[in-house]
């Protein structure tokens, strides 16, 4: 019925937010699907250990095309499935996060090939809404400090890394005024929460009875 995603540079606070949005929604009686990428499906959790995994050389376009690999089994087997089942689904980063980290991040492709390559590898699927949670660079990682640190191999990225994927995300906001939504992660919990929480209403206000357009639908 809709798909939310969630996008922010690693320690912006965005799977909490994820988690509490599903939370929410259970409250009022809704069966939401929560996913995190990569992974979320079987063949999408393999290649995620292989993404993650500490000091394995993978060369960035091969980075991009296992991120998309994953993504595409994850939509195939179960975000399409719930959203033709009328569920609402949460997903924690989805192609946006490739377009920040391998387009901007590594410097794989420009944005126009990457918006069209996402267009074949979710089959057309674009989120009804974005929550983009910002926050500097230095914040995130000392929150990624005093959280328990993953040692995965993108965190182990220096910082003009995180710089240059705070900016593609800004830029992606402006050009999808419609979709993505700027929330200044600087904030409470709660305070972030409210906020999202008051859009989803009023995007199920909206959406009643009106099923997911799964494909095709213009990425505003
Ligand atoms: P992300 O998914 O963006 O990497 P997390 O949601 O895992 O970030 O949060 C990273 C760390 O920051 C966690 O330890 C979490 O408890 C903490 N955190 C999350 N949101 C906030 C917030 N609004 N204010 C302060 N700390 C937060
Ligand atoms: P994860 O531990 O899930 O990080 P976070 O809690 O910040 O989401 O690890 C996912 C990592 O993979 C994170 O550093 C972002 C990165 N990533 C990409 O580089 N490209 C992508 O397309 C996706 C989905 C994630």
């Amino acid at each position: 019925m809709l798909l939310l995603t969630f996008e922010g540079i690693d320690g912006s606070g965005k799977s909490t937010q994820a988690r509490r949005l599903d939370a929410s929604l259970r409250e009022r009686g809704h069966d939401p699907l929560l996913v995190r990428e990569p992974g979320g499906a079987e063949l999408s959790e393999q290649i995620r250990s292989i993404l993650l995994e500490p000091d394995l050389n993978v060369h960035p376009m091969a980075e991009l095309l296992l991120f998309s690999a994953a993504r595409t089994q994850l939509v195939a087997e179960r975000i399409r499935p719930a959203l033709e089942n009328g569920r609402i689904v949460i997903c924690d980063r989805f192609y946006d996060s490739t377009t920040a980290y391998q387009g901007a991040g590594r410097g794989v492709a420009d944005p126009e090939w990457m918006q069209s390559f996402h267009h074949r590898v979710t089959g057309g699927l674009v989120p009804d809404r974005t929550y983009l949670v910002e926050l500097d660079p230095e914040t995130a990682r000392t929150r990624r400090a005093e959280g328990a640190p993953t040692g995965d191999r993108m965190e182990a990225e220096n910082q003009d890394f995180y710089h240059r994927v705070a900016a593609a995300y800004e830029t992606l906001a402006d050009e999808h005024p419609g979709r993505i939504r700027r929330l200044d992660g600087d904030r409470s919990i709660e305070a972030l929460h409210t906020e999202i929480w008051a859009d989803v209403a009023a995007l199920l206000d909206e959406t009643s009875g009106t099923p997911h357009a799964a494909t095709g639908s213009p990425d505003s």
